[in-house]
Parts: C-alpha cells; sequence; structure tokens
C-alpha cells in the first residue's frame, strides 16, 4: 500500500465524482435501451457506445484513488430517470446530464485549486477537457436533429447534405488536437 497523498476530503470528493460517473453511464444504459426499443438503433448504439465512455472515466477515477494511496469505495448507483418522451427530449436530457456533470467536476478543480493539490488538479484537467468535447459533441447532435426535422420546409435537404459532405473526399484531413 502506497502513502496517502491525497487528502480525505478530496479522497471523498473524488469517490462521489466516480459515483456520478457510473450513474451518467446508468443514464445512457437506459436511454440506449429505450432508443433500441423504438427501433432507433442508430442513436441506441451512439448511447451504448457512450455508456462505456463513462463506465471509462468512473474507472479512470478509481484507479487514481487508489493510485494516489486512497481507497475507492463502490457505492450504490442511483435508478436512471423515466425515459425520454422523444428524440428531442432525449438529446436535450443527455446533454443536461452533462452540463451538470461539468459543473461537478470544476468543483473538483476548484478544491484541488484550494488544497494546493497540484496533481490532482492536473488530473483533473483532462476531464475538463472531455466535457468540453462531449457538450459540444451532443450540441452537434441536437442541430443535425433540428435541420432534420424542425427546420424540414424550405430546408428539405440539409440534413441529408451534411452527411453527404461529411463523406466528400478530400486530400487533406481536419487539423485536429493531438490525442493524449
Ligand atoms: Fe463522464
Ligand atoms: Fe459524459
Amino acid at each position: 500500500m502506497s502513502t496517502k497523498r491525497i487528502s480525505d476530503a478530496m479522497e471523498k470528493a473524488l469517490n462521489d465524482q466516480m459515483t456520478r460517473e457510473a450513474f451518467q453511464a446508468q443514464v445512457y444504459l437506459s436511454y440506449a435501451s429505450w432508443a433500441e426499443v423504438n427501433s432507433f438503433s442508430g442513436i441506441a448504439n451512439f448511447l451504448y457506445k457512450h455508456m462505456n465512455e463513462e463506465r471509462e472515466h468512473m474507472f479512470k477515477i478509481l484507479k487514481y484513488i487508489n493510485d494516489r494511496g486512497g481507497e475507492t469505495k463502490i457505492e450504490a448507483i442511483g435508478a436512471p430517470p423515466e425515459n425520454p418522451s422523444d428524440i428531442k427530449d432525449c438529446l436535450e436530457k443527455i446533454l443536461q446530464h452533462e452540463v451538470d456533470n461539468s459543473a461537478e467536476i470544476d468543483k473538483l478543480v476548484n478544491q484541488a485549486h484550494e488544497e494546493k493539490d497540484w496533481a490532482t488538479f492536473s488530473f483533473t484537467q483532462w476531464f475538463v477537457k472531455e466535457q468540453i468535447e462531449e457538450e459540444s459533441l451532443i450540441n452537434g447532435l441536437l442541430d443535425k436533429y433540428t435541420l432534420a426535422s424542425e427546420q424540414k420546409e424550405g430546408n428539405a435537404n440539409y440534413y441529408e447534405l451534411d452527411k453527404d459532405l461529411n463523406k466528400a473526399p478530400q486530400s487533406a484531413e481536419i487539423p485536429r488536437e493531438e490525442k493524449l
């Protein structure tokens, strides 16, 4: 067992966040199953994959706590909320879950800063970045939903056009930040 390098308060805060990530996975799992039952197989696949991402987040935090000489406590996960009423509701709800989760990550960052726990501060930066990506991804899906449905009049094929443009061959790749 290694020397404990995080405070008791930080250990608890990280543990709570780990449980929240597990809860996020439950939410995605339940929404994925709902989408599948309602024949939206593409959305179901997206949500199933995202469920796994949330579990990876959970595991990342578990490892960090244990690696820093703390001890992870596996706790009960709350039941997921009721099924969404439709696809729009589903996307809006997962966006809200992500926004709420980002606020919790920010609290962890603040706590690390206050405690001058620079290792945890550095660790939480990965999550800050991840939340930016996830919010942006789901906002993009909501935009696509709007193009595909509400703005159909007069913009009839924007959604198809968008999909086609995405597949159009280009000689150069989009410049992207290197994945860590
Ligand atoms: Fe997450
Ligand atoms: Fe997430």
